[in-house]
């Protein structure tokens, strides 16, 4: 995975395939519903949804770039920028915040330095602030990829973040 989108934007070839496969389920003039699978595919080649690459994945399903941009733009999986490594999504919602959430994540941004929205300067973690994960009863909580990390504790996420900082 990669932050930087290639001069030519293209999927891989065993991407190609896959995209042909998962447009191949839908009927006929409703291609656009493969639209999230191909937003996750084409994430994970560049690790974020670049303007070009919305470009591309709207040129597959021949429709307007803008219905990508307005999908894209919706579910804050989808990074809109280029990220880190790691990718913390916390959960700011009121659940999470009553079980002390806010004091979790404040240790949690001086322990890597950025804010919300931002990227360590070794390119190691982009922290993302997102509402409700549905694990609510198990907060505070975020998610790294399809992990999730609960019942969150300063000690815990320096353990977490020594972890993935290896
Ligand atoms: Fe945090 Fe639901 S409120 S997971």
């Amino acid at each position: 995975m990669t932050t930087e989108t290639n001069a030519k934007i293209e999927f891989t070839p065993e991407r190609q395939v896959l995209a042909k496969e998962i447009i191949a389920r839908y009927p006929e003039g409703k291609q656009k519903s493969a639209l999230l699978p191909l937003l996750h595919l084409a994430q994970e080649q560049w690790g974020w949804t670049s303007p070009e690459v919305m470009d591309y994945v709207a040129g597959l399903l021949s429709i307007e770039p803008v219905e990508v941009y307005e999908v894209a733009t919706f579910y804050t999986m989808f990074h809109l920028d280029p990220v880190g490594k790691h990718v913390i999504e916390y959960c700011r919602t009121g659940p999470c915040c009553l079980m002390g959430a806010e004091d979790v994540y404040a240790h949690l941004k001086q322990k890597l330095g950025i804010d919300a929205g931002q990227t360590t300067p070794d390119g190691k973690f982009t922290l993302k602030e997102v509402e409700c994960l549905a694990a609510c009863g198990m907060g505070p909580v975020f998610q790294i990829r399809e992990q999730y990390y609960m019942h969150l504790t300063n000690q815990r996420v320096d353990e977490i973040i020594e972890e993935l900082s290896k």
